[in-house]
C-alpha cells in the first residue's frame, strides 16, 4: 500500500507554533516516525506540506498515479475549503481526516468540516499520536480501491 500524508498551512511550524495546543513535536519528527512505521507495516509513505491550496490541489491530483490512501491534516483549510473536498472527492482515493487537537472544543468556526462527511474515518484531539493511529489504520484496515 501506498500511503500519501497532507499537511496543510502552518503545520511546517509545529514544535514552536501554540505548543499548549499542538505539542512539541516538529513536522519533520512526525513524517519521519511516519514514514519509518509505515515502512514497518510493509507499506511506503510520502509526506508532502504546503501552504498554498492550489498546491495540496495539485498533490492530490498527482496522487491518482499511484497512491491507495491519504491522511491529510488540513489545517485551517478543513473549514474553508471546496476546493480540496472537490480535489479529494475528484481522485476517488480513501481518507482519513485528521486533526492534532480536538476542533469541536474549540472556537465555533472550526466545528465545521468541509471534509468529514466525505471521510473514511475522523482523528482528532490526540496530538502527535493521530498521525500513528492514521497509518496504522490506512496501513491495515482502510478498505481501498481494487486494481
Ligand atoms: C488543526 C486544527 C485546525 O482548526 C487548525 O486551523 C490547524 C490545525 C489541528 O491539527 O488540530 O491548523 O488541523
Amino acid at each position: 500500500r501506498s500511503i500519501l500524508l497532507i499537511n496543510g498551512p502552518n503545520l511546517n511550524l509545529l514544535g514552536t507554533r501554540e505548543p499548549h495546543i499542538y505539542g512539541h513535536a516538529t513536522l519533520e519528527d512526525i513524517a519521519a516516525a511516519a514514514t519509518t512505521q509505515a515502512k514497518s507495516l510493509g507499506a511506503t509513505l510520502v509526506a508532502f506540506q504546503s501552504n498554498h491550496e492550489g498546491a495540496i490541489v495539485d498533490r492530490i491530483h498527482e496522487a491518482r498515479e499511484n497512491i491507495d490512501a491519504i491522511v491529510i491534516n488540513p489545517g485551517a483549510y478543513t473549514h474553508t475549503s471546496v476546493a480540496i473536498r472537490d480535489a479529494l472527492l475528484g481522485v476517488d482515493i480513501p481518507f482519513i481526516e485528521l486533526h492534532l487537537s480536538n476542533p469541536h472544543t474549540r472556537e465555533p468556526f472550526r466545528h465545521v468540516s468541509y471534509l468529514s462527511d466525505k471521510a473514511a474515518s475522523v482523528i482528532c484531539g490526540m496530538g502527535a499520536h493521530g498521525y500513528t493511529a492514521a497509518v496504522e489504520f490506512a496501513a491495515n484496515h482502510l478498505k481501498i480501491k481494487d486494481t
